[in-house]
């Protein structure tokens, strides 16, 4: 199973949008003769990923009983023998006419901040219980897992920064702006600090994705170079393929789309964009699986 962290320390600039886009069309593609299994684990306690994907009424009765990533990891922390059912929710295939490509199905897991607490709280806990002990239960299951990351985190963010250890490679959405960009180093500081924790070199960059871009604007013309230039300093590829900024784009992860429908239903004339820059995060990830020198 590879893993792939949607992370960005500024808050509010796609992730958990980008996060539920990549599950959905990730879901859809087939490898192997058979369709992707896609996990997604919102590690962020607004739950907005979860919401979009399960509903917020779901959420909120899976935060009621405890069925949460928190408890899940102070559980395997104590080495409790593990049956990931109670934890793992589904995002239904969608019902469609014709020969219209279906919403897949896609599995979920939730936070929440009481559960987040209970687990940074127990003096037992590691920094690598997600990667040692959740990943080999999750990889019978899936193929792929991706993680939302809340911004604004720190090293005392434990459940956070097992989810950068446990993680393959992050994808940072960026958006064309200053603040966006003047955040990057502190991204970059975090994951350098996950690598330290973790194997030493994972996760990797995938790259830097520019998000609510309009690329006629003078903001995009102005700050581009920037960007480029700041990304070759901190190493960081930039994704060729870009997300304008739509409301459309904003709406497509509306969980009152939760249930149902075909893909382009969902993504309206915006399909080709969100499908290209999905397919661009597809080859880097397998470009980078099969690189001899990573
Ligand atoms: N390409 C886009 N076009 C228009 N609106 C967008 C686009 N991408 C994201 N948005 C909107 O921007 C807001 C922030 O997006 P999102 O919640 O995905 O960011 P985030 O990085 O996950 O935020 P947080 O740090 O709070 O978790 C949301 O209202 C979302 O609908
Ligand atoms: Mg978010």
């Amino acid at each position: 199973m590879y893993t792939i962290a949607i992370y960005n320390n500024k808050g509010g600039v796609g992730k958990s949008t980008l996060t539920v886009f990549m599950a959905d069309f990730l879901a859809s593609l087939a490898v192997r003769g058979r369709p992707m299994r896609v996990v997604v684990l919102d590690l962020d306690a607004q739950g907005s990923c979860a919401a979009s994907l399960l509903g917020s009424a779901r959420l909120l009765q899976a935060r009621s009983t405890g069925q949460t990533l928190g408890p899940l990891a102070r559980d395997l922390d104590q080495g409790r023998p593990l049956n990931l059912e109670p934890y793992l929710f589904s995002r239904p295939k969608g019902a469609v006419k014709g020969r219209a490509t279906p919403v897949s199905e896609v599995g979920v897991m939730i936070s929440d901040k009481n559960g987040a607490f209970a687990f940074e709280a127990n003096p037992l806990h590691r920094l690598t219980t997600l990667r040692d002990r959740l990943k080999p239960l999750l990889a019978q299951s899936f193929d792929l897992a991706l993680l939302d990351l809340p911004g604004n985190i720190d090293p005392r963010h434990l459940l956070a920064v097992n989810g950068l250890i446990m993680s393959d490679s992050v994808i940072s959405p960026v958006e064309v702006s200053r603040f966006s960009i003047d955040a990057m180093p502190d991204t970059v500081e975090m994951i350098r600090y996950a690598r330290e924790q973790g194997d030493g070199h994972r996760p990797a960059f995938l790259g830097m994705l520019l998000n609510r871009t309009d690329k006629r604007g003078q903001q995009y013309q102005r700050n581009l170079p920037w960007i480029h230039a700041m990304a070759e300093r901190l190493q960081i590829p930039v994704f060729e393929q870009v997300l304008p900024n739509a409301q459309a784009l904003a709406s497509a992860t509306d969980e009152g789309l939760a249930a149902g429908g075909s893909l382009r239903e969902r993504y309206g004339s915006y399909y080709p964009h969100v499908k290209a820059v999905v397919g661009e995060a597809f080859r880097r990830w397998h470009a980078m699986e099969s690189d001899p020198n990573r």
